[in-house]
């Protein structure tokens, strides 16, 4: 049996979403407020409404020792309210200003996620309150998100239909095509996290504009993204002697290294080696040059399909750098989309929030070099 005990009516326009703590109930709206009650008796909190978006609400959450309520808005703002005193204790801007369709914010509290309606998802570290990625993640809206159990994973849904799992690190590891006809409304991972010799298992429901409502099983291999040492490898046409030797110890070929040291490997000598130079180099056992014959077609075909490396990309504009400044912030930005940001009523870092103390900007020359052999590399 189901009976309404209560029906709240202070919101002035369309209700988006709900969220519920252990103490409090969140609602948000098309009103740009957000209204919060207490779970005793349902009545509206001193504070309440919440105002300071500049347009509609879309999505409200509890972190969840509920201390903080997330909300995200057309205005391209996450804000992070405090639950005690209903103030906004940080507003976070999307680098590219798009409209937000959803947050959501690590088990953990320690990653927040926003789905922007360009199809882009914008990670920021939760503590600092510093953007760590905006990536492009399908070209339809996202308008739906979490994360799994364990933090390590999260999942987004499309307004195309698609669903896609990916680590923290923005590798896709699993996508379902069409998972709902006509879009995906909303997900939500259950709590519980399963967890089968080395893969994780946990549930998702998700929900459609085809009126469906799927509950999956996803099952994904504990740090099963790649993971490449430091921050960006270089490709293979850029390694040295010794590079080619640290690849060598980690794929297990290291009796491989006396033969490549004398014959003085580098990279670009790597990525050419084929049956009859890896004879000429006097390796003996079949099967050894066999191995290493794979091993390096493996590595040039996952060095060819590498997508753009993270630094090459404007965290504003999320496109690959012609011209990178940087900025006083220390952070590297294609030269025309900063210039525009600081024109701007903004005088803020669009990666950190803080002020910028000049509006100075000086060009990487190193990195836009690497840009232009990279491009070269393709
Ligand atoms: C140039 O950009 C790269 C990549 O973002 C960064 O690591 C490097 O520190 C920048 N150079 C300077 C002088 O800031």
């Amino acid at each position: 049996m189901v009976s309404v005990v209560h029906t709240l009516r202070q919101h002035a326009d369309e209700l988006s979403g709900c969220a519920f703590s252990a103490a409090l109930l969140a609602t948000c709206s098309a009103d740009k407020t957000l209204r919060v009650y207490s779970t005793a008796d349902f009545s509206e909190l001193p504070f309440s409404p919440l105002s300071g978006h500049g347009y509609g609400v879309h999505c409200c959450r509890f972190s969840s020792c509920g201390r903080h309520l997330l909300s995200c808005s057309t205005d391209g703002s996450v804000v992070v309210w405090s639950s005690d005193t209903g103030e906004a204790a940080a507003v976070l801007q999307h680098p590219g200003r798009s409209p937000l369709r959803v947050c959501a914010l690590a088990p953990d509290s320690s990653l927040l996620l926003a789905g922007a309606s360009d199809g882009t998802l914008a990670l920021w570290d939760f503590p600092c309150k510093t953007l760590r990625r905006c990536s492009a993640v399908s070209e339809a809206s996202v308008v739906a998100c979490c994360f799994s159990p364990c933090g390590q994973f999260f999942v987004t849904g499309c307004t195309n239909g698609d669903l896609k799992l990916w680590d923290v690190d923005f590798s896709l590891l699993l996508a379902e095509r069409d998972a709902h006809d006509l879009g995906v409304a909303c997900c939500s991972s259950a709590p519980h996290l399963g967890l089968d010799g080395c893969c994780v298992e946990f549930r998702l429901a998700s929900c459609g504009q085809d009126s469906q409502l799927k509950i999956w099983i996803v099952s994904q291999r504990e740090g099963a993204g790649r993971k490449l040492p430091g921050h960006f490898r270089p490709l293979v046409a850029d390694w040295s002697e010794e590079d080619v030797q640290t690849w060598l110890h980690e794929e297990g070929l290291e009796e491989l290294v006396g033969i490549f040291k004398a014959n003085n490997i580098d990279g670009p000598e790597l990525s050419q080696l084929d049956k009859e130079t890896a004879a000429e180099l006097g390796i003996e056992s079949v099967g050894l040059r066999g191995r290493l014959l794979r091993k390096t077609e493996a590595l040039k075909s996952e060095q060819s399909d590498s997508e753009v490396p993270d630094e090459f990309m404007c965290p504003i504009t999320t496109e690959l750098m012609k011209d990178p400044v940087i900025a006083a912030d220390g952070y590297s930005y294609e030269r025309e989309s900063i210039e525009t940001w600081i024109r701007g009523k903004n005088k803020t870092s669009p990666m950190t929030n803080l002020a910028l103390q000049t509006t100075l900007l000086t060009p990487n020359r190193s990195l836009k070099m690497a840009i232009t052999r990279w491009k070269s590399s393709q």
